[in-house]
């Protein structure tokens, strides 16, 4: 496998710092990455949609990351969220931009 397109993480959940190989495609989303490997029920409860807010992480990169939609932008705001640095994971590719970043998952899913 081409080692250009490995993406490492680092994913930090309930008080354990995980490191996360992976690879761009992979996972659909940040989301589909996160359930697969540490989380099965409270997270990501609308399945991707960007509607329930159950899948927000924090997102701390010194790269650039996608901008917010405006279903992304409307469910954060309705949440009361104007950090730009917390972000719905089902929002988000895993691709370069997230290399090298920490991925805090909150503990209220
Ligand atoms: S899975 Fe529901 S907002 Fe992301």
């Amino acid at each position: 496998m081409d080692n250009r397109n490995e993406i490492l993480l680092k994913i930090i959940c309930e008080g354990g710092e995980h490191s996360v190989n992976t690879y761009r495609n992979e996972y659909r989303s940040l989301m589909a990455l996160i359930k697969d490997r540490f989380y099965s029920d409270g997270f990501g409860e609308c399945g991707g949609m960007g509607r329930c807010a159950t899948c927000m992480v924090r997102v701390v990169t010194a790269q650039e990351i996608s901008g917010m939609d405006r279903n992304e932008s409307s469910t954060l705001s309705k949440q009361g969220i104007i950090d730009p640095c917390i972000r719905l994971s089902c929002q988000l590719f895993v691709d370069e931009s997230l290399h090298d970043s920490t991925i805090i998952i909150f503990d209220n899913a």
